[in-house]
């Protein structure tokens, strides 16, 4: 659950620091790779970043990853963002290539209860990529109301409303590169 736009706010304890973040990217990139490499793809994997709260984690990671790869990028708005989510995704934005026949891996900045990974596994599969798998920075797993395949993920973390590298609230905090904790001080 988010702070609501009228909270005030101010920024807590840092769950991930840079450094822990230069890490893990950097073994998640060469796992990946591997992982591609082992099942002998000819065709180049297309990394799809989910808007905005992964181009961050998106950047970073394919230059981790030794091998050669295509991008693009996908946005997606949830109603009821903020207060509790409704489950209810709609596509803002679409891919700007077909994925018929490519392996796809989404990138993604944190899953909390799973329902908009949910609705994109389900808009992607039925495109018919040869692959489709997810590799995401965060997992609230405490919050997940749906059962979901995770290929890659980063940081399992609690259940905490988190700020930073690429991860906003009411729009703010993406430009931090290391990942917060939001408190809230005191709901007006
Ligand atoms: P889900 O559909 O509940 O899994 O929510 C996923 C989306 O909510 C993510 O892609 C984020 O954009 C946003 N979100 C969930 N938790 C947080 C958080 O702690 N900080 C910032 N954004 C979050
Ligand atoms: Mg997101």
């Amino acid at each position: 659950m988010s702070p609501s736009d009228k909270s005030e706010t101010r920024l807590g304890r840092i769950l991930v620091s840079e450094a822990e973040l230069r890490a893990r990217i950097q073994d998640l990139g060469q796992v990946i790779a591997r992982d591609y490499a082992k099942e002998g793809e000819t065709e180049r994997p297309i990394l799809v970043g989910v808007l905005q709260g992964a181009f961050l984690f998106m950047a970073d990671l394919i230059r981790t990853i030794p091998m050669d790869v295509s991008t693009d990028f996908i946005s997606l708005a949830s109603y009821g963002a903020g207060t509790s989510p409704s489950g209810v995704v709609r596509l803002q934005s679409d891919l700007s290539v077909s994925i018929e026949r490519r392996p796809v891996l989404i990138v993604e900045d944190i899953i909390d209860t799973g329902l908009t990974m949910s609705y994109l596994k389900r808009t992607l599969t039925a495109r018919h990529p040869r692959s489709l798998r997810v590799c995401v920075l965060l997992d609230k797993i405490e919050r997940r109301q749906i059962d979901l395949d995770l290929d890659y993920i980063g940081f399992t973390i609690p259940n905490v409303f988190v700020v930073g590298y690429g991860m906003d609230w009411n729009g703010r905090y993406r430009n931090l590169p290391y990942i917060a904790a939001l408190e809230e001080t005191k709901a007006r």
